[in-house]
Order: structure tokens, then C-alpha cells, then sequence
């Protein structure tokens, strides 16, 4: 399956698998995010079969897509979730996942996180309708805490003995490599917050790896999002194997190797290795480690949602300037924020369309393209979706789509300006189910309807 196959042009107009685009928006409006099933099964297939010599666990990394119908679907394909927070552990609980089958991880977890993480008690959906669903005292702790510091070791084992349960954790470890990606998606490198300098990851072992009220089971790296190159995902594995050496000659056992995510996507056909470079590269550094019992876990995201989702915006204005044309749409950097944050490229073509779109980072060549910026009602000049990009004459009214937009784009949406969330559809094969509702400004406001003195403390009045 081609990278955008589920998105192509038919008779004219762009289809979602087998539904005509603009079908689906005369009934959810605009702007929607539209998915494909077809797409996501193929994509979560393509990995579990590229890696299938390591028996990976896949943990699905919630916070690329979130909505709950995508991570039940994903729970349905037999992922996993990798989750960041207490709202997306509970997310993922109601998505139908298990606890035990989740690795937590996030960089700043609270004490309320990770009391949530341990005692199988909802926190942040108390008394939100429908968890009857599910019983919450089942829960019970996370599969896997990934710790990212030895204060927060101190909180998990502080809420470990505090509520009887032993955490199981795996340290996560900053291996100093660089991803080649963009600056603010690269994790792995000293300078960056994330994870624990390598080096110290033995002498922590030691100190924590023995009766400190939590289970060190093994390591987790995630050096950045996307990567584009095999060779930094090898080095960096090489860190971790080197640590695995070293601890187990110390005497810790080593279960567990979660790899993290950051397998990516073609925005542009042809622009990345083909994952299986990725995997052909990976799996001799780890296949004999497997088979003597070591577990690895993975969390992608991107890879599964990128390239199965779109966003679908309509043309409000077209203004000519003398050097371009800015063509202005309902959807901008509230509702797609990675052209602003990261000067992301994201594939822009009117929904209406007789050929093949060329998928190209360059000019096209066709005839009669003008230059465009495709742009936003927001009032910032970062607000863009496209810039400087050679695209067909449009129209008020008209329909446009944004390509590989499945992930990082719901979940990065924002409502700046006073814009209420868009609406998410899911096309699979003929059926399409709304399956978020476009937000009423009225939610947005609901929380500012009414206003309340705090209750501070006295001031000490002194003699
Ligand atoms: N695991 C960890 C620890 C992560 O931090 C992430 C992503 C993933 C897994 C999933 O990575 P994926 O397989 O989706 O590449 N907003 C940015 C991407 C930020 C990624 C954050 N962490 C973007 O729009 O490109």
C-alpha cells in the first residue's frame, strides 16, 4: 500500500477509501480531520511485520492521535498504549486498554499522575457519565512507569509504598544522539530534558535496583520524532545494549528494551528510508537478545497516523497580492500547528481535481498554477498551512485538503482566536462515523461563565 492510497483522486474529486470528500463535509463541515481504517490497520500492520523477528510489543503513543474511537481501534489490533499523562491513561482506559498493557511516560509526571498510574483509580474523568462502562477498581498500576529522573524515582517509590504495590520501571536513558529532525522534536541529546546522561545509568541502577520499593526492569530511549535516518536509531540502540552489558555485569537484570517512536512518514513520496530499512538495520543488533528472553517494546504513533489522516478546510477569501495570492481558509495554526512550530511541509491540493496531484516538494510543473500561501483567519503571520507553493486557481467556497495530517494535528489543536475544535470523521470503506463533534464555542466558555473569590489565607497580623 502506497503511503497516501487511501487518499486519492477519483472522478475529479479526492475520496477518503471509498466516500467522496466533499460528501463528508456537507455533512460534518469544515474544518474536519478525516481518517481511514483501512489505512491504520495497513500502516500498524506494516510494522508488526517488518519487526516480527523481535516479537515487539507495540504501545501505541497516544498523544499522536488521541481521539477515543482511534485508540480503541488501535486496542483492537492488539496495541498497546504509550501514554503521557493522567487524562491519556484515562483516555486509553475507557478506550478499553489495560493498565498493565500501558507504559506511562512524560517528563514532568505529577504526584497525581502517578498516584493515578499506581491505584487503579480514575482521577481526572471523576464523575464524567459513562466510566461505569468499565470498573475501576480493576485497573490496577501500569504495565510500565518510564522514569525520566531520580526525583521522580523518589515520587513512584514514595506512591509505590505508600498505596502496597511495586512499580515496574525502566529508566529512560538520554544516549546523546543526534536524530537529524528538527530541533524541537529532538530528544535524545544531552542538551534536551528528556531522559537520564547515560553514563549515570549504572551507578542509579545500583543505588535504586535493590530494595527501594520499585522494580527496575530494563531501559527506554526515544530520540526524537521523526527520525529520518537509520543510523541515529542504531546508535542509539548500541548505547543501550553497551548499558545492558554493563548492568547485567553488575548483576541487574535487564527485561525490558522500550524503544520509543519516531519511525516516520513520507509527507513527501520517496523523502524517508522505507521502514523496513529501519527494521533490517535494527534487528540484527537485538535478535539474539530477544530469543535469550528480552521483551522490546516500541511506541509509534506517527507512522500509524500520519499518513491515514487529513484535514479538510474551505476557502473563505482568495486576495490577489502583487507577488502571490493568499488563499484564506477556515483551518490555520489552531487547527494544524506544525507549519508554524516547525516549519513542517504538508502536501495542500484543492479537493476538486481531474489527475494525479503531484506530491512534490518542488514546483509541479503543471500549467496554469499561480503561487499561493495557503493561510488562516488567525491574526498572526505565522499562521499558515502552506507557503510560496505553486497550486491550481481557487475559488471562494472551494474545498482544500492537508495531507498526512492523522497525527500531531488533532492533538496540537488549540482555540486561539476563539475557535472551537474541529470535527474528526472515520471513513472505513463505505461507512463514515463522526466520531468527535466539531466544539461549540459555548464548551469553550463554559469553564469562564461564572467567577469565584479564592479563599486565601489570613495575613498574620503582628503586635
Ligand atoms: N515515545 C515517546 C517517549 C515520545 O515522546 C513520542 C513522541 C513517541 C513515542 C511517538 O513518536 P512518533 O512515533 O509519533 O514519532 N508534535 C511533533 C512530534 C512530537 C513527538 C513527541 N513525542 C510533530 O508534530 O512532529
Amino acid at each position: 500500500m502506497k503511503d497516501i492510497e487511501a487518499f486519492r483522486f477519483q472522478d475529479g474529486v479526492l475520496h477518503a477509501d471509498g466516500i467522496a470528500v466533499p460528501q463528508i463535509v456537507e455533512s460534518a463541515g469544515t474544518p474536519t480531520y478525516i481518517y481511514s481504517a483501512p489505512a491504520i490497520r495497513a500502516a500498524y500492520q506494516r510494522l508488526d511485520k517488518a519487526f516480527s523477528p523481535l516479537r515487539v510489543r507495540f504501545q501505541y503513543a497516544v498523544k499522536s492521535s488521541p481521539n477515543l474511537h482511534l485508540c480503541r481501534l488501535m486496542h483492537d489490533l492488539g496495541a498497546g498504549m504509550d501514554v503521557v499523562s493522567g487524562g491519556e491513561l484515562d483516555r486509553a482506559w475507557l478506550a478499553g486498554a489495560s493498565t498493565a498493557d500501558m507504559v506511562f511516560a512524560g517528563v514532568g509526571k505529577s504526584d497525581a499522575e502517578i498516584r493515578s498510574a499506581l491505584d487503579g483509580r480514575f482521577h481526572t474523568l471523576d464523575g464524567v457519565p459513562g466510566l461505569e462502562e468499565r470498573e475501576p477498581e480493576q485497573r490496577g498500576p501500569v504495565g510500565i512507569l518510564n522514569a525520566e529522573s531520580t526525583s521522580e524515582l523518589e515520587r513512584i517509590a514514595y506512591w509505590g509504598t505508600e498505596l502496597g504495590v511495586r512499580p515496574r520501571v525502566c529508566l529512560r536513558v538520554n544516549p546523546d544522539v543526534d536524530p537529524h529532525t528538527h530541533e524541537y522534536t529532538t530528544t535524545g541529546k544531552e542538551e534536551n530534558k528528556f531522559g537520564m546522561d547515560a553514563p549515570l545509568i549504572p551507578d542509579i541502577f545500583d543505588e535504586w535496583g535493590r530494595d527501594r520499593g520499585v522494580d527496575l526492569v530494563g531501559l527506554h530511549v526515544h530520540i526524537g520524532s521523526p527520525v529520518p535516518q537509520v543510523e541515529p536509531y542504531a546508535e542509539a540502540v548500541e548505547v543501550l545494549l553497551g548499558l545492558v552489558d554493563e548492568l547485567e555485569r553488575r548483576g541487574h537484570k535487564i527485561e525490558v528494551l522500550d524503544l520509543g517512536g519516531g519511525w516516520p512518514i513520507n509527507y513527501v513520496e520517496g523523502q524517508v528510508p522505507p521502514l523496513e530499512d529501519y527494521a533490517k538495520r535494527l534487528i540484527p543488533l537485538l535478535g539474539e537478545r530477544v530469543e535469550n528472553g528480552l521483551q522490546v517494546l516500541m511506541e509509534p504513533g506517527r507512522f500509524i497516523m500520519a499518513n491515514s489522516g487529513i484535514l479538510v478546510t474551505r476557502v473563505q477569501h482568495v486576495k490577489k497580492g502583487r507577488t502571490k495570492t493568499f488563499v484564506i481558509c477556515d483551518a490555520g495554526m489552531h487547527t494544524l500547528i506544525r507549519p508554524a512550530l516547525y516549519r513542517a511541509f504538508h502536501f495542500v491540493w484543492p479537493v476538486s481535481w481531474a489527475g494525479e496531484a503531484p506530491r512534490l516538494l518542488e514546483d509541479p510543473g503543471l500549467p496554469d498554477l499561480e503561487i499561493c500561501d495557503v493561510v488562516g483567519p488567525i491574526c498572526e503571520t505565522g499562521d499558515f498551512l502552506a507557503r510560496n507553493r505553486q497550486l491550481p486557481p481557487m475559488e471562494r467556497g472551494d474545498l482544500v485538503a492537508i495531507f498526512s495530517a492523522g497525527a500531531y494535528g488533532m492533538s496540537m489543536v488549540s482555540n486561539y482566536n476563539d475557535h472551537g475544535r474541529p470535527a474528526e470523521v472515520l471513513v472505513d470503506g463505505d461507512r463514515a462515523t463522526l466520531i468527535n463533534e466539531r466544539q461549540a464555542l459555548a464548551t469553550v466558555l463554559a469553564t469562564e461563565r461564572t467567577a469565584r473569590e479564592l479563599e486565601l489565607p489570613r495575613p498574620t497580623v503582628e503586635s
